[in-house]
């Protein structure tokens, strides 16, 4: 497993919820971590209670719709050993009865942001870099249409660019199921509760995940250099059953 002293670690996504904590975590190993997220105020607070904790953090607004956008981010990050993003959304209903442009966009967001986020940020991409992206696992192509086809369409392109891109770079994916993450922050409070025992039920393991948990994964796949082209599900068995 490799040291990140002296890497630099670029996570979109790091403004929030996983990747926030994989941006901790990066610190904590002795990496230089640059972070982007799209709410400048995220953004803000995070650089300066990480910051204060020591370790060299910068970032900045980037929104991963906009090439140009992301350009001016990969600029500013400077050269990339490790890339992460959690870029991404989600989407309840089949595909019989949801809105097309709904389950469109869901795929849109999980599939081509990504790949607009990877080729923009290829030329900053070092010898020895990786990328880790972020899918999803737990519902049903008849619960979820979008975001399933998401979630297989972000491994798949994981797979291709995992041996276009070798030796020089990785490319792997992490798949969580539901864990309570403020990507949730706009859903009521009973809601969540009724979803997080729903999913506490369904999961073989009998609880949903913790964000840590779930870091730790990105943060296995950045360190290990021999695994490309790979999904880590931290998902308590529930793509098994559920
Ligand atoms: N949490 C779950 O239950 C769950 C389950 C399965 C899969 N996932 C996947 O996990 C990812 C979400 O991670 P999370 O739960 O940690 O959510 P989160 O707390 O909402 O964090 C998402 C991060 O991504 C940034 N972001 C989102 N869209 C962006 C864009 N277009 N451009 C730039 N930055 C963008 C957000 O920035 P702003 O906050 O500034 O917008 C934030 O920093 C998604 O890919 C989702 O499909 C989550």
């Amino acid at each position: 497993m490799s040291d990140l002293q002296g890497k630099n670690v670029v996570i979109i996504g790091g403004t929030s919820g996983f990747g926030r904590r994989v941006a901790e975590l990066a610190l904590e190993s002795g990496a230089t971590v640059a972070v982007g997220g799209r709410n400048l105020q995220r953004l803000n607070e995070v650089l300066s209670e990480l910051s204060s904790k020591g370790g060299e953090i910068r970032g900045h607004v980037v929104q991963a719709t906009d090439a140009a956008s992301l350009q001016d981010f990969f600029e500013k990050a400077g050269r990339i050993d490790h890339l992460v993003s959690t870029v991404g959304g989600a989407m309840g209903g089949g595909f019989s009865t949801s809105d097309i442009a709904t389950i469109h966009e869901t795929f849109e967001h999980k599939v081509f942001d990504n790949l607009r986020v990877i080729r923009v940020a290829h030329p900053f991409l070092n010898d020895g870099s990786s990328i880790t992206l972020t899918g999803g696992t737990g519902g049903r192509p008849h619960t979820a249409s979008g975001a399933i086809l998401g979630n297989a369409g972000i491994l798949t392109m994981a797979q291709g660019l995992a041996v276009e891109l070798a030796p020089r770079t990785r490319v792997n994916v992490v798949a969580p199921t539901w864990t309570e993450t403020p990507f949730w922050r706009d859903t009521p409070l009973e809601q969540r509760q009724s979803t997080k025992a729903y999913f506490n039920n369904l999961i073989p393991l009998g609880r949903t995940a913790t964000i840590d948990e779930v870091a730790e994964a990105y943060l296995f796949l950045i360190k290990n250099t021999f695994v490309t082209g790979q999904q880590i599900a931290v998902d308590g068995g529930v793509g098994l059953v559920g």
